[in-house]
């Protein structure tokens, strides 16, 4: 629907059959420590932290839900590219950059896949 590509993947989760508890979300307000804190513990990599952030090319931030407003994308019901694009950009009128997004050009280990996905 989004105009993303078509992956067969069936929803849900194998290793729990309740839904977690609310307000675990990561804290939008921290930078790159915390960022690695929170996502090595999952076990992931620089380049997996960089292109799950790029799930913000969807989507938006509701003032009632998080404090934070607006969308991070021009398009944000369209899947692509987009949020590496415009973070490139500095700021932009209109969209939305939580610092967790902002610290991905803070260092050189996320930046580069920034610059990766922004060209793809
Ligand atoms: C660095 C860790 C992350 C932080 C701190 C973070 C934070 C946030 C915040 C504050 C919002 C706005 C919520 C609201 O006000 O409604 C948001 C929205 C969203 N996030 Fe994240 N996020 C992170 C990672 C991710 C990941 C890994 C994905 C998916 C791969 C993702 C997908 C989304 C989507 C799709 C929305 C839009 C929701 C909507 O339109 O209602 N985020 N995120």
């Amino acid at each position: 629907m989004a105009g993303g590509p078509t992956i067969d993947f069936v929803p849900g989760r194998r290793d729990s059959p309740v839904c977690p508890r609310e307000g675990r979300l990561p804290d939008a307000k921290q930078g790159v420590p915390y960022l690695r804190y929170i996502f090595y513990k999952m076990g992931l990599t620089n380049k997996e932290i960089v292109a799950l952030s790029g799930g913000h090319t969807l989507g938006m931030a509701h003032p009632d839900r998080s404090g934070f407003q607006g969308p991070f994308t021009r398009e944000p019901h369209i899947f692509n590219n987009s949020y590496f694009i415009e973070l490139l950009k500095g700021e932009t009128e209109g969209l939305l950059k939580l610092p967790t997004d902002k610290a991905l050009l803070d260092d050189p280990e996320f930046r580069r896949y920034v610059e990766l996905y922004a060209k793809v």
